[in-house]
């Protein structure tokens, strides 16, 4: 939620500056900003709406030549998104310059200070009262190196909520300093030239090394000096480096015409690559990266997974799969609900968080409370050194690669790849599984990059159906078994991409009320689990077809090949491939991420944009 950008080095600071918004945008777009210091001056642009205003501004009116600069792009949480809330915010001398993301709790306080001492402000924003507490903080520091990193702690002391800011100060030329509480920020560290992102897109362009910073810590980053991190007393703290695993070109669109569709397609990658070095030759799990001992994933009797949006679907996915391997019970909770029911943990609770971005918050509050409660904590994560996983006890990371559409589609899969190498070590650990029983399960999940890869090669008559689909007002979705998550991830994409009504039940619910929903020609997608499913679920799916279709709907069913019984009810019928029960969300998800897709760019939204949305959500 909001993307931050800065920079200090010998080129166009503006350049870079826009560059790193442009890949950070997805973060948020209800407005934009930059600033660039030159010869002692902080010029500002800034305009609501997406970044490509932005651009139009600055072509009309560029701002004057600086090698330091910071830009902002917003999710707007206080204060609309117009040009006045915009970022970056100015001190009433105009000598400082803030760019934020997150919440200060207590800026009415603040303000209310500010205000009393004169101070006029100029937006609606919590931001703006950081900017002006920080020129009087400078004002009241001696001067000297370090000075704006000294104001930056006072501040920041002060603050409560979650903040990332980034300042620069018009008497400090070459230096940029930023703080952090519960929202992200990486360092890059280049020649000569040194970078702050939200995320490290913001700098990929330029450098792969990264550092990370941790809670409360302050940067200063300056052309002479390189990087400086403390903590909010002053104290030097060594920042752990990394080397960002994907280039520049991994977070380009490749030919495709939205990012999305780009990473639709990576799907069979990003399977491919959360196995990758997982799977043993014996044909157990080697998973070094868990940091929990045998005797720690012995002791378990309860599972949580908690997450949130598509992470959540992910979870209850997983469920099926860790009970039916390990029997150990399992919860699946979205994050926000989780911490306020107080739900009965202790060290032998083993607490799943997955997170794509690694930054939500609420997966993040969600995960300390688990600790707090001397809960175990095992982190799902898409994004290297971000707080989630540093923050947990043990992580696992999905080899998705960067993905920058806000809906997601290959880190689902990657999720749920993650989820069952998880639940399949559990049972090799406590050996309730035999090697050869896990064996055949890991062979399973081998085969599944070539199973996504068969589904995409089918997906042009999904495309089609998409376009045919584009005027609906609701669409149903229905599952059963593990299908229903795969009905509840549908009815998640198609609302948040084409902004129609979408709901997704479990199909047996449907006739305890919702079936009422269903009109002459209502569109109606069914997942139908496989044949060979529990019990009788495929058979009562069917029925649940039959019963809609009585009732008018028009019937889109995703059925694997071979299954004949769902053609007499069917006005669509769209084929995956035939895999076993537990594997099969891995690819009837995949028709459902290309429909919504379809219908979007039909009714002509932007697809990797959606409105109102933010890819990380950093706020509760
Ligand atoms: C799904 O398409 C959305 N982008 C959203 O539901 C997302 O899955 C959710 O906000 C969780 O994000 P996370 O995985 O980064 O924690």
């Amino acid at each position: 939620m909001c993307g931050i950008v800065g920079y200090v080095g010998p080129q166009d600071a503006l350049d870079v500056v826009l560059e790193g918004l442009r890949r950070l945008e997805y973060r948020g777009y209800d407005s934009a900003g930059v600033a660039v210091l030159a010869d002692g001056i902080l010029a500002t642009a800034k305009k609501a709406g997406k970044l490509a205003n932005l651009e139009k501004v600055l072509a009309e009116h560029s701002l004057p030549e600086g090698t330091t600069g910071i830009g902002h792009t917003r999710w707007a949480t206080h204060g609309g998104p117009t040009d006045r809330n915009a970022h970056p915010h100015l001190s009433a001398d105009g000598r400082v310059a803030v760019v934020h993301n997150g919440i200060i709790e207590n800026f009415a306080v603040l303000r209310a200070e500010c205000e009393a001492a004169g101070v006029e402000f100029t937006s609606e924003t919590d931001t703006e009262v950081a900017a002006h507490l920080l020129a009087a903080a400078y004002a009241e520091t001696p001067q000297g190196p370090g000075r704006l990193a000294e104001a930056m702690r006072r501040v920041s002391r002060r603050l409560e909520g979650a903040f990332t800011l980034v300042a620069s100060h018009a008497d400090e030329p070459d230096t940029l300093v930023a703080s952090r509480r519960n929202s992200p920020l990486v360092v890059g560290v280049g020649d000569g030239e040194y970078f702050l992102g939200s995320d490290v897109a913001a700098f990929i362009a330029h450098t792969r090394d990264a550092l990370e910073l941790g809670q409360d810590q302050v940067v200063e980053i300056d052309c002479e000096r390189g990087v400086t991190v403390t903590d909010l007393a002053g104290n030097r703290v060594e920042p752990t480096a990394y080397t960002v695993d994907w280039d520049a070109a991994a977070a380009e669109k490749g030919g495709h015409d939205w990012f999305m569709l780009k990473e639709i397609a990576e799907q069979p990658q990003a399977v491919a690559d959360t196995l990758l070095g997982r799977l043993g030759e014996d044909g157990g799990l080697v998973l070094d990266e868990v940091r929990l001992s045998d005797q720690d994933l012995r002791d378990i009797d309860k599972v949580f997974v908690v997450s949130c949006g598509t992470s959540y679907h992910a979870g209850l996915i997983a469920k099926y799969a860790i009970e039916h391997w390990t029997r150990i019970p399992v919860e699946v909770e979205v994050a926000s609900e989780f911490r306020y029911r107080d739900p009965v943990l202790d060290r032998s609770t083993l607490v799943v968080v997955i997170s794509q971005s690694g930054e939500t918050m609420d997966t993040l509050m969600a995960l300390r409370h688990a600790k707090d409660q001397k809960a175990r904590v095992l982190a799902i994560c898409n994004v290297n050194g971000s707080t989630i996983p540093r923050e947990s006890d043990a992580v696992l990371y999905t080899h998705a690669g960067p993905e920058v559409a806000v809906a997601s589609t290959k880190s689902f899969l990657a999720q749920i790849v993650a989820c069952y190498l998880v639940g399949l070590f559990l049972a090799q650990v406590r050996g309730i599984k035999y090697a050869d029983e896990v064996a055949a399960i890991v062979a399973d999940l081998r085969r599944l990059p070539d199973a996504v890869r068969e589904v995409l090669d089918r997906m042009e008559p999904v495309r089609e159906l998409g376009r045919s689909l584009a005027d609906a007002d609701t669409i149903l979705f229905l599952g059963r078994h593990v299908a229903f998550p795969v009905a509840l991830e549908g009815a998640l994409k198609l609302k948040e991409l084409a902004y129609i009504h979408a709901e997704g039940f479990a199909a047996g619910e449907l006739k305890h009320g919702p079936i009422a929903l269903i009109d002459q020609g209502t569109p109606v997608v069914v997942v139908v689990p496989s044949p060979r499913a529990r019990e009788s679920v495929h058979g009562k799916v069917v029925s649940n077809i039959q019963e809609v279709r009585a009732r008018g709907a028009r019937t889109i069913v995703i059925a694997e090949e071979g299954d004949e019984d769902v053609v007499p009810f069917a006005d669509h019928v769209v084929r995956v491939p035939r895999t076993p029960t537990l594997m099969a969300p891995i690819v009837t998800a995949v028709p459902l991420q290309v429909l919504a897709c379809a219908i979007a760019d039909t009714r002509g939204y932007d697809v990797d944009q959606p409105r109102n949305l933010a890819k990380s959500v950093t706020v509760e």
